[in-house]
C-alpha cells in the first residue's frame, strides 16, 4: 500500500523560478498538479513560466516579481498567492546567489557578500515568516534548497558555504518549532546542478562541467516533488542528492 499523497489541488510558491532549479521545480510541482506562483527579479521570465505551466499541465500559473531582499515583497508574494489560490500548501525557498566564488577571504568583495547575505540568509527568512501562518493552516510543506555545501567547508568558497550552513540550522530549529502544528519542513542538498548561477562572475557551473557530469535542474524538481507526497506523519527533514563522484572529488 502507497502512503504517496496526491498533490493535486494544492498550491506553491517557488522562489527564483525565473531559471534553473527553480524553474525546474515550478514545472515538476506543476505536473503534478499544483497551481504555482512563481517569484524572482525578471519580469518577463516569470510570465512566460506562468503561462506555459497553465498550458502544459492546465494549473494556475502566477508571476509575481519579487525582490526576496525586500521583507514588504515577499509579504506581498505570500498574500497574492492566498488570494489568488485560496491556500499555500507549500513553500520552496529557492532564490539564491553564488558570490566570492574561489577568492581569499580578505579579497572579497563587501557588496558581494552583503548581497549574498541578503538573497540566501534574508530571503529565506523572509519568504519562511510569511509563509508559515498559511502552511501550518493546512499542515503543509516548508522546502529550503541547500547545497551540499549546507554540512562541510568549502575552502573555496566561505561565505556561500556559510549561508547554507545557516539555512541548515534554520530549517532544523524552525522544524523543531512547527511540527507540532503539522507543517513539514525539508532541507534538500544538491551538489553542483548544470544552472547559471555563479555567473554573475563570469563563472557559471554550466559553463564548468558538461552534460551527464553533474545533476539536471528537473532532478531537484523531482526531489521537492518526492519530499511533497510523502504522508501528512512523515517529514523528510534532509534530503542529500549528490552526483556519485562527489565525495569522491572532495575528500580523496
Ligand atoms: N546550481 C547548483 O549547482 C546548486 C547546487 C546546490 C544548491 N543550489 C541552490 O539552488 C538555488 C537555485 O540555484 P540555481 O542553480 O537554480 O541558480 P540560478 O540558475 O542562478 O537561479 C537563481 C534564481 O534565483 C533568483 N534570484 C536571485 N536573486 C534574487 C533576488 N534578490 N530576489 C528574487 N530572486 C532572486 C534568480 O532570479 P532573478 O535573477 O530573475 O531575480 C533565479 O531565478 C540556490 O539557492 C542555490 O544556492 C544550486
Amino acid at each position: 500500500m502507497s502512503t504517496e499523497e496526491p498533490l493535486s489541488g494544492r498550491s506553491a510558491i517557488v522562489t527564483g523560478a525565473s531559471r534553473g532549479i527553480g524553474r525546474a521545480t515550478a514545472h515538476a510541482l506543476a505536473a503534478a498538479g499544483v497551481d504555482v506562483a512563481v517569484a524572482a527579479r525578471s519580469e518577463d521570465e516569470l510570465a512566460n513560466l506562468a503561462d506555459e505551466v497553465a498550458e502544459e499541465y492546465g494549473v494556475h500559473g502566477l508571476a509575481v516579481e519579487t525582490d526576496v531582499r525586500d521583507e514588504r515583497q515577499v509579504e506581498r508574494l505570500v498574500q497574492t498567492t492566498v488570494d489568488a489560490f485560496g491556500r499555500l500548501d507549500i513553500l520552496v525557498s529557492n532564490a539564491g546567489v553564488l558570490l566570492g566564488h574561489q577568492t581569499p577571504v580578505e579579497e572579497i568583495d563587501i557588496d558581494d557578500y552583503f548581497q549574498l547575505m541578503e538573497v540566501n540568509v534574508n530571503g529565506t527568512f523572509f519568504a519562511t515568516r510569511a509563509a508559515l501562518p498559511h502552511l501550518r493552516e493546512v499542515g503543509g510543506n516548508l522546502i529550503f534548497i541547500g547545497s551540499g555545501a549546507s554540512q562541510s567547508p568549502r575552502p573555496y568558497n566561505p561565505i556561500y558555504a556559510a549561508s547554507k550552513w545557516w539555512m541548515r540550522g534554520f530549517a532544523q530549529s524552525v522544524e523543531g518549532q512547527v511540527g507540532n502544528d503539522g507543517v513539514a519542513v525539508t532541507l534538500i542538498n544538491p551538489t553542483e546542478v548544470r544552472t547559471e548561477i555563479g555567473g554573475e562572475e563570469g563563472n557559471s557551473i554550466a559553463d564548468r562541467f558538461d552534460e551527464k557530469e553533474i545533476l539536471e535542474p528537473v532532478e531537484v524538481g523531482e526531489a521537492v516533488v518526492f519530499v511533497a507526497t510523502r504522508s501528512s506523519r512523515a517529514t523528510v527533514d534532509e534530503l542529500h542528492l549528490f552526483r556519485r563522484d562527489k565525495l569522491h572529488d572532495l575528500y580523496s
